[in-house]
């Protein structure tokens, strides 16, 4: 068998060239199934390791990106140790803590189960409060402060981490790595750009794209095999709809806030064959998300966050909640 991990040794010796011709099974796209449900995971190429190659275009952005910060060790952001040090009901929590998630909106903490590949939440969160210097994040707490175990396997982790198997609910890293987007990257790729999913030379099908994100973005779906939050076993490339139940109804998707419906009607209408806009006419994800909307072409879509009289906002951009990640 021609192990994934062997062939980016190879690649790192700058041998990579060869290693078409020592694993030749890898250079073809293997069949595959509709989906990995119940199946083991793809073993995967790690960010490091592509990194090590494409640390021109994506490196120097990387680190600052929402997808690889979403889920760090404590000791990557020091502001917000600082926080936690400095708030007197952690106290004895203190020193548990070893993971930090979320940044923008609200911060949750958490540190490892005993069993691999699971953290445990804390109950409470902080809130940045930019107006404050001396305590730029407040902390909250409307239940009694302890570790809740189970629920981030149960509830978060198929989104906030990378590859994770329903079956265990473990995870392989934390944070997203390239593995979500891009699927199991082929490293005979080098010579033939087309074998990575997102490459610009494949021109993926717009349903594809939509079931990549929505992998993760689509935050009111349930799985029908595993009946958790998240998607099961997805891998770029699987039926993602197959399994993932969404309720996709006018009036389900009417009552969203225009933040989260952009999201939902953009993938309802790819499904149903509307094939002009994707997330990527208006996000890209390596280079800042920017002004690339206003050039798409106006529609009824755009009245979902722009009043038709005169594209002001149809909501307050500094209210942001979400039901399931408890903001
Ligand atoms: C179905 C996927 C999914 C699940 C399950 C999920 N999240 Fe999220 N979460 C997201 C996405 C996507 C965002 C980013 C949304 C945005 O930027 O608009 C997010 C954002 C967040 C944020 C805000 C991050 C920031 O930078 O401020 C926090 C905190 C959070 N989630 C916590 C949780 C917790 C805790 C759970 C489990 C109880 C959870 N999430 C479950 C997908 C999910
Ligand atoms: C959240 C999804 C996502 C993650 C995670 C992700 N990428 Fe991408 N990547 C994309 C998309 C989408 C494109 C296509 C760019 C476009 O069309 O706007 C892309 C394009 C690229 C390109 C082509 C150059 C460019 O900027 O267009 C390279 C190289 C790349 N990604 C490498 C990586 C590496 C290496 C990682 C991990 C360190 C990674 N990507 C993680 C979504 C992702
Ligand atoms: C041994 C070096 C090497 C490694 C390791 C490597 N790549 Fe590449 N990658 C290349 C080369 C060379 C190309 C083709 C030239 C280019 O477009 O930069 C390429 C192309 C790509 C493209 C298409 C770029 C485009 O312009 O459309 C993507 C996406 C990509 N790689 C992602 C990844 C991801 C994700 C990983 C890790 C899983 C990875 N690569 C690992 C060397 C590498
Ligand atoms: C494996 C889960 C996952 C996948 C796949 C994924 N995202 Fe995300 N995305 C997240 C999470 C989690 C966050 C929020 C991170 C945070 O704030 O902590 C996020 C944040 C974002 C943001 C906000 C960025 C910012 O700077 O605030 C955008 C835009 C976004 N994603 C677009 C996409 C697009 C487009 C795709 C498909 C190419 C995609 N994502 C794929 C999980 C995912
Ligand atoms: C017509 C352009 C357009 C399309 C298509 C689109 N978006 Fe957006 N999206 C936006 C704009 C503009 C914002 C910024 C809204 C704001 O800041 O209030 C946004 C915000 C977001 C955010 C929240 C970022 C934050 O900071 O709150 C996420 C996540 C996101 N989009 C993901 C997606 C995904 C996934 C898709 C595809 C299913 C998609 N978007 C399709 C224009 C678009
Ligand atoms: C997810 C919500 C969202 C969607 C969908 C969306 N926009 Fe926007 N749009 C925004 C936000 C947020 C801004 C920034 C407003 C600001 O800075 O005050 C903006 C700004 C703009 C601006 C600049 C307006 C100005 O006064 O500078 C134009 C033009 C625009 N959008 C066009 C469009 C078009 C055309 C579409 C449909 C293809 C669209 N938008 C879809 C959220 C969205």
């Amino acid at each position: 068998m021609c192990h994934p991990r062997l062939v980016v040794r190879l690649a790192l010796s700058a041998l990579w060239m060869v290693s078409g011709s020592l694993c030749p099974q890898a250079a073809e796209s293997p069949k595959k199934p509709s989906h990995h449900i119940g199946r083991d995971l793809p073993d995967y190429v790690t960010g490091d390791e592509c990194l090590f190659c494409h640390r021109n275009v994506v490196g120097p952005s990387w680190n600052l990106n929402a997808h690889q910060r979403t889920l760090q060790p404590r000791v990557m952001t020091p502001d917000i140790n600082r926080a936690i040090e400095s708030t007197p009901e952690l106290d004895p929590y203190a020193k548990q803590i070893q993971f930090v998630l979320g940044y923008q909106t609200q911060i949750r903490l958490l540190r490892k189960a005993p069993a691999y590949g699971q953290l445990e939440l804390l109950t409470g969160s902080f809130e940045p409060d930019p107006d404050s210097e001396s305590t730029p994040f407040r902390f909250h707490a409307s239940q009694p402060i302890g570790w809740k175990p189970g629920t981030f396997s149960q509830r978060c982790a198929g989104c906030h981490t990378t590859a994770v198997d329903s079956r265990t609910q473990a995870f392989a890293a934390t944070a997203i790595d390239c593995y979500a987007c891009h699927g199991s990257v082929d490293l005979a790729h080098t010579n033939d750009p087309s074998l990575v999913y997102l490459a610009k030379k494949r021109n993926d099908p717009p349903v594809l794209i939509a079931a990549t994100c929505g992998q993760c973005h689509v935050r009111t779906g349930t799985s029908k095999a595993s009946g958790l939050p998240y998607a099961n076993n997805h891998v770029v490339g699987d039926d993602l709809f197959a399994d993932f139940a969404v309720d996709w109804s006018p009036a389900a998707l009417g009552s969203t806030p225009p933040r989260e419906r952009h999201i939902l009607e953009n993938i309802r209408a790819v499904r149903e064959g509307d094939e002009e806009t994707t997330c990527l006419s208006c996000h890209n994800i390596h280079r800042a998300s920017g002004r690339r909307h206003r050039s798409v072409a106006s529609s009824a879509y755009c009245h979902i966050c722009h009043h038709p009289e005169d594209m002001t906002l149809t909501y307050d951009r500094r209210v942001k909640h979400h039901p399931l990640c408890g903001y």
